[in-house]
C-alpha cells in the first residue's frame, strides 16, 4: 500500500505533554491493521501513529469505515488483521483517558436526562465508589457547559434540545476527564458557523494546552483546516495518510478512488470534485469540500 507517511511537528508545548516514560511515543500505533465485515474490507494495511497534541482529520465517502476506526479505538470493535496499542497497551473499553464524541445521535423527545446529567456522567459515570465532593463536580460541570455556550439551557431535558445543542452537550462530556485522546465523529454536524468555531477553538485550546492528540472524523475540511496535522483519507478499502498539502490533491485522491478527482483550492478552501463513492455501494455528491460526502 502507496501512502504518504510524515511526522507531524508538534509545536514545543505540546512535546511534553505525555505522561508515559517517552513523552513522544505514539498514543495510538496501528500496524498493518485491517477491519472487514464478512467479505466487505473497510480498510487494509492501515499503519499510523498518532502522537501527542496532533490533530489528525479522518475523511472518506459514507461506509468507509471512519466510525469503525474509532471503535476499534475505544476497543469496542476487534480487528480483523494487524495490531493496535493505545497509550501503550491493547485498547479497552471505558478508559478516561479517552474523550469521544459519537456520530450525532438523537435523544428520545421523553427522556428526563437533563444536559448537566450527561456532562456529569462524563466526570464521574466510569468511576466506582463515592461520587466526587458535590461542589467540586457542579463547578466543573458548569465550567465544562459554559466552555461550550450550553449553560442557558444547562437544565433542560436533552429531548426538548435541538440537535445542535444536543451536539455541544456531548463535547463537553467528552471534554469531562480531561482526556489525552479525543476521539471526536462529525463533532461539527448540526452546528451553525458560530458554534463551530466554538467547538474547534476548544478542541484546539485542549490539545495545545493538555498535548491532547485528537482523531476528527468530518466530511468537512474546511472548518478545521488550520488545525490539522495529517489527514487520514479512506475510500475502496485503501487509505493516504499524510499533511493535506500531500493528501489532499488530484493525484493522490483519484489514485485513492480510482476514477478522475479534482481537488482545487478556492480562496483557502479545499473543494473535491468528482469523488465517486466506488466500492462501498454508497452515490456520492459530485462536488464536496474538502472531503467525502456532505
Ligand atoms: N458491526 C458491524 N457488522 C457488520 N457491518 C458493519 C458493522 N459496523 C459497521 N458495518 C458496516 O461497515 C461500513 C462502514 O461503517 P462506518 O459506520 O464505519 O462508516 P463511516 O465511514 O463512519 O460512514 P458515515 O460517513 O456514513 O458515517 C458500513 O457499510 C456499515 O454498515
Ligand atoms: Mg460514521
Amino acid at each position: 500500500m502507496k501512502r504518504t507517511e510524515a511526522v507531524s511537528p508538534l509545536p514545543p508545548a505540546t512535546r511534553d505533554a505525555g505522561r508515559s516514560a517517552d513523552p513522544g511515543a505514539p498514543v495510538i500505533a496501528l500496524r498493518d491493521a485491517t477491519l472487514a465485515f464478512g467479505d466487505c474490507v473497510l480498510w487494509r494495511g492501515l499503519h499510523l501513529d498518532v502522537r501527542p497534541g496532533e490533530f489528525l482529520a479522518v475523511l472518506g465517502p459514507n461506509g468507509s469505515g471512519k466510525t469503525s476506526l474509532l471503535r476499534v479505538l475505544l476497543g469496542r470493535q476487534h480487528l480483523t488483521g494487524g495490531s493496535l496499542t493505545v497509550l501503550g497497551r491493547p485498547p479497552r473499553s471505558g478508559s478516561r483517558h479517552i474523550g469521544y464524541v459519537p456520530q450525532q445521535t438523537f435523544q428520545p423527545t421523553h427522556t428526563l436526562l437533563r444536559a448537566r446529567d450527561l456532562v456529569r456522567l462524563g466526570l464521574d459515570g466510569h468511576r466506582w465508589g463515592p461520587p466526587f465532593a458535590r461542589r467540586t463536580t457542579r463547578r466543573r460541570v458548569d465550567e465544562l457547559l459554559d466552555a461550550v455556550g450550553a449553560m442557558s439551557y444547562a437544565d433542560v431535558p436533552l429531548g426538548r434540545l435541538s440537535g445542535g445543542e444536543q451536539q455541544r452537550v456531548r463535547v463537553a462530556q467528552a471534554l469531562a476527564t480531561d482526556p489525552r485522546i479525543l476521539l471526536c465523529d462529525e463533532p461539527l454536524l448540526s452546528l451553525d458557523l458560530q458554534h463551530q468555531r466554538t467547538i474547534t477553538g476548544l478542541v484546539a485550546e485542549r490539545r495545545r494546552s493538555a498535548g491532547t492528540a485528537v482523531v476528527f472524523v468530518t466530511h468537512e475540511i474546511n472548518p478545521v483546516l488550520g488545525l490539522v496535522d495529517r489527514v487520514l483519507y479512506l475510500a475502496r478499502g485503501g487509505y493516504r495518510v499524510g499533511p493535506p498539502d500531500e493528501v489532499m490533491t488530484s493525484s493522490t485522491l483519484t489514485e485513492l478512488y480510482g476514477t478522475h478527482v479534482d481537488v482545487v483550492r478556492v480562496r483557502g478552501r479545499i473543494v473535491v470534485v468528482g469523488a465517486s463513492d466506488q466500492g462501498t455501494g454508497h452515490t456520492h455528491d459530485d462536488v464536496t469540500e474538502g472531503g467525502g460526502k456532505q
